[in-house]
């Protein structure tokens, strides 16, 4: 039985329709619009302070005091704890990032990288996963689906790999998921259907799918994943002991982590556990850059729950008129349509904040002064430090404010990208990087070539060292 305190509320406040916690449609019946977990904190006292959680630590021999995502479960109270499905998720680490911070034009000491690849899966998803993957417990699904670039489908296999318990069905388009995360996907046995098509499509195909077959559905308009996600802002204010940043830098493709950030400071606004949320940036790429052009060139707010409608139809039909795709080097967020606009539009309005674009030469810079500074991550993450290096030419971050970029996924994750840049080849880089616009390597560490002879190789180390 589930609690009582815990429902799903659409997030539009002119409708505010209520749904149970076990009703998984996860669209609003009366308005079509998005649900969100919704609790009756009377029911469900939160910790009077947020230094309350410095005490699981000490509890960490029990599975749930060392996730880093239910440790903070009195936030996220959906679940009876006997329901919790972990795998150790969260277990990340906040580094103050000083040669990063150089490069964005930040003072020392203020630019920190929040590591979301150290997860099992190797990518923030597997803070939502768990969370989703609890509730599909609760509710007893046997099978379980999602549209992907490849990091939801590789923690939804490593999920349901680990636990036995559920069968994971996951759509990708063809061509488009780098092969380190097409890896896990078969690795973990996932049954995995690639479809004549880009994510956008293969997303709109997982909704209408599951609904038919009756299929748990745990991409982010499954409101219970973004209560997981909300975990890797609490780990970063825990970093900062309990201090909160200026800024959020994030990356944005079906916009889940942005709206799950917001939704997890407007909580802690509201029940007095911090004074003030952090700005909220998010970060496009230049090539799928849907919530940019909408906030920033056409003005599209929130605006109490109401954006304009005719502004967001105007933009979808211009890019169905030109048969615009989304094309990035940064196949993660590869996205034109996410489906979490409206709740990342509520996240920047709550929040304040930015959204910007970077293009996929912007986004391999910051990748490659991301690996020289000593963490390694995708393509798609360093959209985040290229973004906050923009943000800071513009003015908008000042030197001294305290910035927090996610990497939201490992490096392993698409090393294609990673060797092209620093290929001494000018053919693997022309063909892998050329068709994106990608002319230079600035930070290159190329391979040196050096015949199996003695000599030759002390010479090579003598000149390069
Ligand atoms: N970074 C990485 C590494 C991602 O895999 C994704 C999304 C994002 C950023 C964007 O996050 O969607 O919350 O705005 N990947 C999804 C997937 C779409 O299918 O793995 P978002």
């Amino acid at each position: 039985m589930a609690a009582d305190f815990v429902f799903q509320r659409c997030i539009h406040p002119k409708c505010g329709a209520t749904a149970s916690v076990d009703d998984t449609s996860f669209a609003c019946p009366k308005c079509g619009g998005l649900f969100d977990a919704a609790y009756d904190w009377n029911k469900t006292p939160p910790p009077k302070a947020l230094s309350f959680f410095e005490a699981k630590w000490s509890q960490r021999s029990n599975p749930l005091d060392f996730s880093g995502v239910w440790r903070f479960r009195e936030l996220l109270p959906f679940a009876p704890p006997d329901k919790i499905m972990t795998i150790g998720e969260g277990q990340t680490i906040l580094q103050r990032a000083d040669a990063v911070a150089k490069y964005t034009g930040m003072n020392a000491g203020c630019l920190f990288l929040q590591y979301e690849g150290m997860n099992p899966s190797g990518s923030f998803k597997d803070n939502g996963m768990t969370a989703a993957f609890t509730h599909a417990r609760m509710v007893g699904a046997s099978r379980a689906a999602c549209a992907s670039t490849g990091n939801t489908s590789a923690s939804l296999a490593v999920f349901c790999s680990a636990t036995g318990l559920m069968r994971a069905i996951i759509f990708i388009g063809s061509g488009k998921i780098s092969y380190g995360k097409l890896a896990q996907a078969l690795d973990h046995g996932a049954l995995t259907v690639q479809i004549a098509g880009d994510f956008d499509d293969a997303m709109q195909r997982v909704q209408q799918i599951s609904k038919k077959l009756g299929i748990y559905l745990v991409n982010s308009v499954n409101p219970f994943r973004l209560e997981g996600q909300k975990t890797i802002m609490f780990r970063i204010l825990e970093a900062m002991r309990w201090e909160v940043p200026d800024w959020i830098v994030v990356p944005g493709g079906n916009l889940g982590n942005v709206s799950s950030f917001g939704k997890a400071f407007i909580e802690l606004v509201e029940l007095g556990l911090i004074k003030r949320p952090p700005r909220l940036a998010v970060i496009n790429a230049a090539g799928a850059n849907t919530f940019y052009q909408l906030y920033e060139r056409f003005g599209l707010r929130w605006n109490n729950g109401e954006p304009d409608k005719k502004i967001i139809d105007g933009y979808f039909q211009s890019l169905e008129m030109e048969k615009l795709r989304a094309a990035t080097i940064a196949s993660a967020i590869e996205i034109n349509h996410p489906v979490n606009l409206h709740k990342a539009l509520r996240a920047l309005d709550r929040c304040g904040g930015a959204v910007r674009e970077v293009s996929d030469q912007e986004i391999l810079d910051a990748k490659a002064k991301v690996g020289a500074g000593g963490l390694g991550c995708e393509p798609a993450s360093a959209a985040s430090v290229a973004g906050a290096r923009k943000l800071r030419k513009e003015g908008v971050i000042a030197p001294s404010d305290r910035v927090v970029c996610v990497l939201t996924g490992h490096q392993l994750k698409d090393p294609t990208a990673t060797v092209a840049y620093h290929s001494a080849d000018q053919k693997t880089f022309d063909e892998v990087l050329g068709h994106r616009g990608v002319r230079r390597a600035a930070f290159a560490n190329r391979a040196v070539q050096v015949p199996n002879d003695l000599d030759e190789i002390i010479k090579a180390i003598e000149v390069y060292t």
